[in-house]
């Protein structure tokens, strides 16, 4: 039976008693851990969220009704107890950090009984995630997942005391919009006084942001929640957390300034790591050149080599097929690899199948020298000796090569360079690298649409540089846009806006915006930039993603309470639920059921 609070006050949590409180009455309060009953004594391992206190009770240091209840204890349900603070008479437990010191019961009192949990509630328990997602208000109770949130809250008061400090000003933005094209679906909500129409709610604050700037706020901040309708990944959720950040009369070198400095600060206060400034930049193109991706992971080498120019006359037809169509051939040395099985191999051919490839050519070289190559046959001796020799290719080395068109190219080496690391196991999660990627190119080309798309938004500014380029040459225009990438990550992104009304214009022109749609989707804001508009900047983190690296986790859902699955569903609550037809009919909806649905 569950007894009230009445009379009672917690005297601090489990962990936060120290051996400094030896003789000390305290009270204390939390979930049942473990009870183990050795006929006169029992020990109870008592749980919050600092962590586990032992308490123990003996016939004669409680009553004989409250040592009766203690033999009734077990595991998750809810005590209180009030006894004396003492050290530990059995052995010291070195993996507590009250390992040396124990409660001895007085009196205790049962505030909840608790059915057998579906799990136990411990850390790195190897229960399914199904299971973990449909309780996860028990699956919250275990040490590491309450690390993380508590590790989240940290970071998120840390942020805004930094950004106050440098005269950030916290303001909210409307969830109940219309959206900020940001390059995903967006989630409608319906409304009921406005038949037919629909808000959006935001895949980020951008817009908002942009007219904070309009009215002389001059420096943003909001931690903000963004909703976009993707295909959801390890670092993607439908739902998730941004800090976002806007800042009037500033170029790139003022956002990249203040926000290494926060980075700094952030790193050196929760995790106690120094990140040495500046943090070091390349630009989009020396990204994609040397690592393949627009975020490298910079922990480690194995750099990608352009080799075209060396094979261009080879007797290897695909690789001369693939430059002779307008495709470049380029490899990475795999260090020490070179014993790598065939199977093996075989397995990375196949990986970078997944990525399009056609295939993969490979020169393994044993630790003896002899080198085994699948085109081997169709090269010279001397032909062989350049290429290795070109790659840098010792004794031990194996030799991975794409040929085809150079964005395929960068796509499957950049994941190859990932996935051999990955296996190689050098990849140290307690390393943190941070690169800033520059110059992003403005413009996309879309295969689907026919037309150019902007990379970041339509609202990016272009290097001043490149205007000339924007009508001979638009995919080589590079923008004001930046990207923070930590360990392959990307945590950030910004941009300096456009804030001339001419270069907007044109911009909206490649976009292939008429005048009339640009304003029909964004006059609000091209009418606000005619009343006085400071230049502007500013960039956005994924929070989760940065808590995600700083707890050491593989997935965002693992710093985020309650995380959606895959299909984008809670199993928890089970939304998204059908609503009843009162609902539709108020909202005026009416719902298409899709083809082959059973009714
Ligand atoms: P961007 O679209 O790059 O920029 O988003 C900023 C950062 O948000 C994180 N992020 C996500 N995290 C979890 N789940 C998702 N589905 C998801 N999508 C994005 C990433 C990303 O770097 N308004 C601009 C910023 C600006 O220009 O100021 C924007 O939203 O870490
Ligand atoms: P094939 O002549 O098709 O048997 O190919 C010989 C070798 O070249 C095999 O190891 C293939 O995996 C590899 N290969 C085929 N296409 C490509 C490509 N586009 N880039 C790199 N290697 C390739």
């Amino acid at each position: 039976m569950a007894e009230s609070m009445k009379g009672l006050h917690r005297s601090c949590r489990c962990a936060e008693v120290t051996a400094q409180a030896v003789g000390q009455k305290l009270t204390l309060m939390g979930w049942v851990q473990k009870a183990r009953d050795k006929g006169s004594i029992i020990f109870v391992d008592l749980r919050d969220r600092t962590g586990i206190m032992q308490v123990i009770f003996e016939n004669g240091s409680v009553s004989d009704e409250d040592f009766k209840k203690a033999g009734t204890l077990r595991a998750e349900f809810v005590i209180a107890v009030t006894g004396v603070v003492e050290k530990r008479r059995g052995e010291a437990n070195p993996n507590l950090a009250t390992g040396d010191i124990e409660l001895r019961a007085e009196s205790m009192r049962i505030l909840s009984e608790a059915e057998v949990p579906p799990f136990p509630i411990e850390e790195n328990s190897r229960t399914k995630d199904e299971i973990r997602l449909k309780y996860r208000y028990l699956d919250l109770r275990r040490p590491d997942l309450q690390r993380n949130l508590m590790l989240k809250s940290r970071v998120m008061m840390l942020t805004r005391q930094f950004f106050a400090k440098e005269g950030f000003l916290e303001i909210e933005t409307p969830m109940l919009g219309k959206t900020t094209p940001e390059g995903a679906r967006d989630y409608l909500v319906p409304s009921r006084i406005h038949p037919g129409c629909f808000y959006g709610l935001p895949q980020s604050p951008q817009l908002y942001k942009q007219l904070l700037m309009c009215s002389g706020f001059d420096r943003y901040i909001q931690i903000a929640r963004c909703f976009r309708d993707e295909d959801l990944r390890a670092d993607r959720q439908p739902e998730f957390t941004q800090i976002d950040m806007e800042l009037s009369f500033v170029d790139v070198d003022d956002v990249i300034d203040v926000n290494e400095r926060f980075l700094a600060y952030l790193f050196k206060e929760v995790l106690g790591v120094t990140v040495s400034l500046p943090i070091p930049r390349i630009t989009w193109q020396e990204a994609m050149d040397r690592f393949g991706s627009d975020k490298p992971d910079m922990r480690f080498g194995m750099e990608l080599c352009d080799v075209s120019g060396l094979v261009k006359d080879c007797g290897f037809s695909v690789f001369t097929g693939a430059l002779a169509s307008g495709g470049t051939v380029r490899g990475i040395n795999a260090k020490g690899q070179g014993g790598m099985p065939r199977k093996k191999i075989d397995k990375l051919v196949e990986f970078a199948k997944g990525y399009g490839a056609k295939g993969l050519a490979y020169i393994a070289i044993t630790a003896e020298g002899e080198v085994k190559s699948s085109f081997g046959k169709f090269m010279t001796e001397d032909e062989m000796k350049a290429l290795i020799a070109a790659m840098k290719g010792e004794p031990g080395d194996l030799l991975l090569f794409a040929a085809d068109k150079k964005k395929l190219v960068w796509d499957v080496l950049g994941a190859l360079r990932l996935e051999i690391a990955k296996d190689m196991g050098i990849l140290d999660k307690n390393e943190f690298c941070f690169v800033w990627v520059t110059e992003f190119p403005l413009l996309e080309w879309s295969e689907e649409e026919g037309r150019f798309t902007a990379m970041h938004h339509p609202f990016t500014m272009l290097m001043e540089e490149d205007l000339s380029l924007l009508d001979t040459d638009p995919g080589a225009v590079r923008a004001k846009a930046y990207d923070i990438v930590l360990n392959g990550n990307e945590i950030g992104g910004g941009s300096v806006r456009i804030h001339q009304d001419d270069i907007q214009e044109r911009m909206f022109k490649e976009l292939g915006f008429t005048p009339e749609e640009a304003h029909k989707q964004f006059g609000f804001l091209l009418d606000a930039f005619t009343y006085g508009v400071p230049p502007h900047a500013g960039l956005a983190y994924g929070l989760d993603r940065l808590v995600m690296l700083m707890a050491g986790c593989d997935s965002i859902r693992d710093v985020i309470a309650f995380p959606k699955v895959k299909d984008a569903s809670c199993l928890m609550t089970e939304a998204p639920t059908r609503a009843d037809d009162k609902q539709l009919a108020e909202l005026s909806l009416k719902i298409a059921e899709p083809e082959g649905a059973e009714e």
